[in-house]
């Protein structure tokens, strides 16, 4: 990161000094002033009548920060006649949504650092295969209550410049608006209070980030820092400005500390990528590194695949013509992350983290993923089974291995949750490795063939050795003698 670097090139402690003490933390906040670049005095007449129309909506919106800072409803939900989603409402154009590009106009620096992000990206899902398992097996009313209300869908516009029944409400957070911009901010700031506090919270993530195959949330609760944060919410200061970690606060992180808010020397970031060394949602797990160009977007390159330099103009198709300012690398990235922890812990705890995370990783890698990748791919080579997805048992078996318990134990080992690192997690994937893909390749290709495919893959691997060998005898005695132990003679047969 550009600015870390200067930082440190230039005196940590006085950096430091300033960040905590003069509030540079918040440079980011809109420098307008009411009547000028907000509070529009026609705005007067749309909270008049829906002061008694929709009650809610304004006293949410009175007593959040933008009701007592003047900005009101015509500052947001004003449009251009020519605009797609215009309608006239009371004798103004006015939009149902307010997307980023609205936000931006008073919050420049949020809406580039989320524009540039995975999360602004995510409604880009169909090409996946969970959107064939959503759209074909499921069916397309499944994913417009699913999978779109997470990642996004793309809003349409009805003749009267409303947005459709079926494409609205949508908040999901990659959503395709109609301005060409990408998200909802209302996917972390609930509406119509747009509370950072709020955000702040676990809960707010949690909205997505649980469930079987991507169990952050439940994660979090399981580990100390979710234990502490729940039973210490009262000194959390959520609603502080200046919200800089172990500073003005300390009893435990959250999603957003880790993830995006401030750390001592470590600006706060819409963009969520800029703390992560790992992918660990595909089959195999590799380290990314992060190419970010002037014209506004980045992407993620493998580590092990050429980088660009800066300056250079990359024919990569998500460079979109633009020219390098910056290489972010997995080390670079993690650096970020460390300078979280740091602020409550010393390095002994964090280098130890990371070494068992990374190991756990390792392991899931080697052991599991890449040989039973392998396998499939041969499979699919030599015609075993058909190219289409999900029409074999030996698809779904695999699938669930990397997709749901692998991810959950790379997920568990990353955020400190050992229920999902192992009874969720490895334990799973060894389970079915073991006890449904292998039994399921034999039934396909038979057990001379599934023998030497094993012998092939499993067999180099050290830790598949207790499968072709049988368990030592040694090892066995002596679980059965700490049995008997502890629960009596024959307690273990
Ligand atoms: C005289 C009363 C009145 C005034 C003035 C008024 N509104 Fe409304 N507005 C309503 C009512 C009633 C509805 C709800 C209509 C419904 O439920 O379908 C509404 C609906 C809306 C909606 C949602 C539309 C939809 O289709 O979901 C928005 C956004 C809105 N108003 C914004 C504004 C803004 C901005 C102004 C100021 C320019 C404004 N309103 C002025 C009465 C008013
Ligand atoms: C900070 C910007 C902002 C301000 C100020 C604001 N709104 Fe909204 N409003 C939004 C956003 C964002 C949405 C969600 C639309 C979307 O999905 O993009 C919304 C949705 C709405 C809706 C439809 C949602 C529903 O639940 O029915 C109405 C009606 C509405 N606003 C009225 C108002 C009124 C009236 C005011 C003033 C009292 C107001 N808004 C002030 C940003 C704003
Ligand atoms: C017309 C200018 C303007 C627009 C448009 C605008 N805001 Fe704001 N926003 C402000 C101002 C002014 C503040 C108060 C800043 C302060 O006091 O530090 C604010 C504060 C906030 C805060 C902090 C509130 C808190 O309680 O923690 C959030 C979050 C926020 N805005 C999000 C949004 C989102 C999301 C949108 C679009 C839906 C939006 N804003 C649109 C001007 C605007
Ligand atoms: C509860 C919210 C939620 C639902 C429902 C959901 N997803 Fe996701 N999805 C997520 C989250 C959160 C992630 C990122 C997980 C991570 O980083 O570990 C994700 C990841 C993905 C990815 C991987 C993206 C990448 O960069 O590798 C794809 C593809 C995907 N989802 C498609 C779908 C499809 C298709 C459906 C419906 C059939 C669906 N999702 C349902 C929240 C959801
Ligand atoms: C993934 C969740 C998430 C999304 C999406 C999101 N925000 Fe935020 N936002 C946060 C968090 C968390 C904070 C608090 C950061 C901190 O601790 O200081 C925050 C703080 C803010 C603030 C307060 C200013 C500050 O830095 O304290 C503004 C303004 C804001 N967001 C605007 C936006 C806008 C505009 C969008 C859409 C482009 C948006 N946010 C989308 C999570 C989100
Ligand atoms: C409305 C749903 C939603 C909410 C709320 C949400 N996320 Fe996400 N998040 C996603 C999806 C979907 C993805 C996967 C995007 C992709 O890869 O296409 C994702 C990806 C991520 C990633 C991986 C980014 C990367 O570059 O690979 C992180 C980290 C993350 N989210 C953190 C958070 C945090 C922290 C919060 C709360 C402050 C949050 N998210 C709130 C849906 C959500
Ligand atoms: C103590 C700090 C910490 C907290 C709290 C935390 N995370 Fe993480 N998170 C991490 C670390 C460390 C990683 C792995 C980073 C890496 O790849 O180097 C990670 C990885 C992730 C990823 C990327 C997963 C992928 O598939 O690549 C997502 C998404 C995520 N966290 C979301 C969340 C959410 C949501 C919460 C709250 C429910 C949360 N995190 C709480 C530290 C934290
Ligand atoms: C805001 C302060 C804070 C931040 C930031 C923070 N932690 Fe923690 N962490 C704690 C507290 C408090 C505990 C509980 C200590 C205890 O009693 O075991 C804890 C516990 C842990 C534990 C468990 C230690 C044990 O003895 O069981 C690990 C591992 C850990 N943190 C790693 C990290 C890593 C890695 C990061 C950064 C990605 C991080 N923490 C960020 C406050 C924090």
């Amino acid at each position: 990161m550009i600015i870390r670097k200067y930082i440190k090139n230039i005196g940590i402690i006085f950096v430091g000094l300033l960040i905590l003490f003069s509030g540079m933390a918040n440079a980011a906040r809109p420098a307008g002033k009411i009547g000028v670049d907000w509070g529009k005095k026609e705005g007067q007449f749309c909270i008049n009548c829906h002061m008694t129309e929709t009650p809610g909506i304004y006293h949410q919106w009175n007593n959040s920060q933008h009701g007592q800072s003047g900005v009101n409803c015509l500052d947001c939900h004003q449009a251009e006649k020519t605009e797609k989603d215009a309608f006239l409402h009371e004798g103004q154009y006015v939009a149902v949504i307010v997307s980023p590009k609205d936000c931006s106009k008073c919050h420049q620096a949020e809406s580039k650092e989320f524009q540039r992000s995975h999360h602004s990206s995510a409604a880009e899902i169909l090409a996946s295969l969970d959107n064939l398992l959503g759209e074909v097996l499921g069916g397309p009313e499944a994913v417009t209550v699913g999978c779109k209300q997470c990642h996004g869908n793309k809003i349409e516009i009805d003749e009267k410049g409303k947005p459709t029944l079926d494409t609205w409400p949508n908040t999901g957070i990659g959503r395709i608006n109609t301005d060409g911009s990408r998200g909802a901010c209302t996917a972390c700031h609930g509406r119509h209070k747009f509370s950072r506090a709020q955000a702040r919270t676990p809960d707010t993530c949690g909205k997505c980030h649980l469930g079987p195959d991507h169990p952050q949330k439940e994660i979090y609760e399981e580990s100390k820092h979710g234990i502490i944060y729940k039973a210490s919410i009262a000194e959390m200061n959520l609603g502080s400005d200046k919200w800089v970690a172990g500073v003005d606060y300390s009893a435990a992180p959250t999603c957003a500390t880790c993830h995006m808010s401030a750390a001592p020397l470590l600006p706060k970031t819409h963009d969520v990528g800029e703390r992560i060394s790992w992918n660990l949602r595909t089959p195999i797990s590799k380290k990314i590194n992060l190419v970010r160009l002037d014209n506004d977007h980045q992407y993620d390159v493998p580590e092990g695949k050429p980088l660009p330099k800066v300056g250079d103009k990359p024919n990569h198709p998500d460079a979109k013509g633009g020219t390098v300012i910056e290489i972010m690398t997995w080390k670079d990235r993690r650096e970020n992350m460390e300078m979280v922890c740091n602020a409550c812990h010393t390095s002994g705890v964090i280098k130890g983290h990371y070494k068992q995370f990374d190991d756990l990783v390792n392991l899931y890698n080697n052991k599991f993923a890449k040989p039973i990748a392998a396998i499939m791919a041969e499979l699919k080579k030599t015609g075993k089974i058909t190219p289409s997805p999900f029409d074999e048992t030996i698809e779904w078996v695999w699938w669930e291995i990397w997709h749901h318990e692998g991810r959950r134990a790379r997920h568990g080992a990353a955020m400190m949750g050992p229920d999902y690192a192992w009874w969720h997690g490895m334990y799973e994937v060894a389970k079915h490795t073991y006890f449904e893909f292998i039994p399921e390749l034999k039934e396909l290709v038979g057990d001379k063939e599934a023998e030497h495919l094993l012998e092939k893959y499993f067999k180099p691997i050290k830790g598949h050795a207790w499968f072709f060998d049988g368990l030592n005898k040694d090892a066995i005695d002596q679980v059965r003698k700490g049995y008997e132990a502890r629960y009596g003679k024959g307690s273990m047969k």
